[in-house]
């Protein structure tokens, strides 16, 4: 959570909480899948792809409510941030999409392959949480702060509302 940020306005907080938790989750299903069972990798694939199509979401979402309306106010006065314009800007969760529909591919090869693509799912899911964790720290403490700077607590109320009905009431 950003540092002396009121809970009206805070954000990011409440929708990394459930990122933090689907975060959690996988890292303990990677451990516990026998990756040579069929069974197991399909339904491990299967909690990832919702996963990270969740975290998809949680972007554009982001990049729609939050950032843009920042990237905007910052340009409007003339304020150059490059951080913000590159925050979303690598393809990390497509990358680990796209390995997902792979693994769908080793269900019908041999024990040995489905292994070998078990421990470079397990590593590709380590390094994205690395990058992951601290991203949304730097939203937390470096973004927030910035929109309470140069936006009113009432536009930040509403973006709060806004971005929490895009994550939760659908
Ligand atoms: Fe809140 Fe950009 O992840």
């Amino acid at each position: 959570m950003a540092p002396n940020c009121p809970e009206e306005v805070d954000v990011f907080t409440v929708p990394h909480s459930r990122m933090k938790e689907l975060v959690q989750k996988y890292l303990d299903m990677i451990i516990s899948t026998n990756f040579s069972d069929v069974f197991h990798l399909t339904t491990l694939l299967k909690n990832l792809l919702n996963t990270f199509h969740e975290f998809k979401a949680h972007e554009q979402i982001e990049n729609k409510y939050i950032m843009k309306k920042l990237k905007s106010k910052l340009k409007a006065l003339s304020i150059q941030n490059t951080a913000v314009c590159n925050c979303h800007k690598d393809n990390k969760l497509t990358d680990i999409l796209s390995l997902l529909e792979d693994g769908y591919q080793c269900t019908k090869k041999s024990d040995v392959e489905r292994i070998n693509y078990g421990i470079k799912l397990r590593k590709a899911l380590e390094d994205f949480t690395q990058d992951f964790i601290p991203h949304m720290e730097e939203e937390e403490e470096v973004f927030q702060p910035l929109l309470m700077k140069y936006f009113t607590f009432e536009e930040l109320r509403e973006l709060k509302a806004q971005v929490l009905e895009q994550h939760f009431e659908k």
